[in-house]
């Protein structure tokens, strides 16, 4: 099965800086998000505008052609380029669709199958489902009719390979826009069958506008959060925890309120989480926070990462400790080290990142500087308050900094 993604769109009714399917939905850009889900599901392809092209990197992009507008135009120019297969097509504006959701509509019988949901309370512009019993007539706009129906189009919608060829009698409507939705009356005039799959809200609702978008975020959370706590871990306030829509908890984990978890973090069994730490793009297995910023990297079993520490793109072996206030970049941190308080991995010269290598139980005296490049051999000392700029053999104490003068009593002023 082919998958593809609406991501053309003028996002007119949206006064955001961009397109409405790159903005950031909890740290992930909408669209991302969709190809990462639908790439679980088939084989995914992606109808973009210029602004769109330009700001997405994938190798299977469509630029659709302006001068034929409308969601049908869109899948009109992708049914021209491609092979003939079954094809889902998602609109790029919905955050909360998952797998699950697609692969029922996906499971449902019919030529063509709409993913529908039960009519949303407040939202006025979703098309509306006209059925007669069981049987699906047509899907009309909202601008075309505005008495509500039982239920909306999710603009999810299922087209078997043999009805494929209906795609291309869709035509140009008063406003000037090529309907996908027009399908379903072209489905019945042909005899063919038309499905229709009941999805639930809050995998379905879209956003057209910045406000309907601060009410998904606010869903997702809620959706994230029920999974979350599916995964047998223990949560001191979940209402105060906030997830991306991949985070990965195994059971064990304990979470501390008011953290926050970016997109690609996966906690493992055994990590303890304290309040008040932010982590992205990171395996955890250790104690982290309060106050912690793990950016990317991994924080292994039974480390320490304590208040005001920021660790990005480093590793944590186990049993290591960095308690306090520290900045750990572009490092590895072997088993059992002790990092001191105040220490800072110069990692960055204004130009480029350098590496910094600390072996195992390795002592590193707080208010420490390591300019990186720099490598530390196992068991090493290195003396609190020092600016290391040489590498460290395994087993050698070394100290970098100026000796400390007695010169008697002080002079009266
Ligand atoms: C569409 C459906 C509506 C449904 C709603 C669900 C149609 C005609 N209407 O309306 O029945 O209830 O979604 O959310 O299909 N896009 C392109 N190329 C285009 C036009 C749009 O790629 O030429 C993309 C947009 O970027 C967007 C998606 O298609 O991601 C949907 O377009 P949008 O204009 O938001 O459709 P709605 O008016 O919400
Ligand atoms: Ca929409």
């Amino acid at each position: 099965m082919k998958i593809l993604i609406l991501a053309a769109g003028r996002s007119s009714r949206f006064n955001g800086a961009c397109s409405k399917v790159l903005t950031k939905f909890w740290g992930v850009r909408v669209v991302d998000m969709l190809i990462a889900r639908a790439n679980n599901v088939g084989q995914t392809y992606i109808m973009v505008n210029e602004n769109v092209d330009k700001a997405i990197k994938h190798n299977r992009k469509i630029v659709q052609d302006m001068n034929n507008y409308g969601t049908g135009a869109a899948v009109q120019q992708y049914v021209s380029n491609m092979e003939e297969d079954d094809l889902l097509v998602i609109p790029g504006d919905l955050p909360l669709l998952d797998e699950a959701a697609m692969q029922k509509v996906t499971n449902t019988p019919g030529d063509i199958v709409i993913g529908v949901m039960r009519m949303p309370e407040g939202a006025e512009q979703y098309g509306r489902i006209i059925m007669e019993g069981d049987h699906v007539k047509a899907i009309v706009e909202h601008r075309f009719h505005e008495e509500k129906t039982q239920f909306a189009n999710t603009g999810v919608i299922l087209i078997r390979k043999n009805a494929l060829h209906l795609i291309k009698d869709l035509k140009k409507n008063s406003s000037g826009e090529i309907y996908l939705t027009d399908i379903v009356q072209l489905a019945n005039q042909a005899g063919l069958q038309v499905g229709i799959s009941s999805l639930l809200y809050n995998c379905v609702l879209g956003f057209n506008t910045v406000d309907e978008l601060n009410q998904l975020l606010q869903l997702a959370q809620i959706n994230w959060r029920n999974r979350a706590v599916e995964s047998g871990a223990v949560f001191y306030d979940i209402s105060k925890v906030y997830f991306s829509y991949d985070t990965k908890i195994e059971q064990g984990v304990v979470v501390e309120p008011n953290c926050y978890f970016g997109p690609g973090v996966v906690l493992k069994s055994g990590a303890y989480i304290k309040t008040f730490s932010v982590f992205s793009d990171c395996v955890v297995s250790g104690a982290v926070g309060p106050f912690a910023h793990i950016k990317s990297g991994s924080i292994a079993h039974g480390s320490q990462v304590g208040a005001f520490v920021e660790v990005s793109k480093s590793d944590v072996a186990q049993g290591a400790k960095i308690k306090h206030l520290a900045y750990i970049g572009n490092a590895k941190i072997g088993e059992n080290s002790n990092v001191g308080a105040g220490v800072v991995v110069c990692n960055y010269d204004g130009k480029n990142k350098s590496e910094t290598e600390i072996g195992k139980n390795v002592m590193v005296g707080a208010n420490s500087s390591l300019i990186a490049p720099i490598s530390i051999g196992d068991s090493a000392f290195l003396a609190a308050g020092g600016v290391y700029t040489k590498n460290i053999e395994e087993m050698e104490f070394a100290i970098a900094r100026a000796r400390q003068e007695n010169k008697g009593k002080k002079q009266d002023v």
